[in-house]
C-alpha cells in the first residue's frame, strides 16, 4: 500500500501518465520501472483535456488506476 487514501492528480490536456500496475513502484501511483522483468506493464493514460482524478493509493481498487473507494473497506474510518 502506498497510502491510505487516493492520490489527487490534476492531469493536463495532452499529458500521458504511466500508473503502476505491479505494485512494486517506490513512486506510487506512478510507474518507476520496477516492473522490469515481471511481464507486467503499467496503465498508460493519455488525457485529452484537463482532468482532476483520484488515483488508487491502496492498490486494492478494481478500477485501477482510478480509486473505486476500496480503501474505505480495508481501512477503518
Ligand atoms: S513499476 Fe509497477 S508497473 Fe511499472
Amino acid at each position: 500500500m502506498w497510502q491510505t487514501r487516493p492520490f489527487k492528480i490534476e492531469a493536463k490536456a495532452g499529458q500521458t501518465l504511466a500508473f503502476c500496475r505491479c505494485n512494486r513502484s517506490k513512486n506510487g501511483p506512478y510507474c518507476d520501472g520496477s516492473h522490469a522483468g515481471s511481464g507486467i506493464s503499467p496503465y498508460v493514460v493519455k488525457f485529452d483535456q484537463d482532468k482532476a482524478i483520484s488515483a488508487c493509493g491502496c492498490q486494492q481498487s478494481k478500477n485501477r488506476p482510478y480509486c473505486d473507494g476500496s480503501h474505505s473497506k480495508i481501512i477503518p474510518a
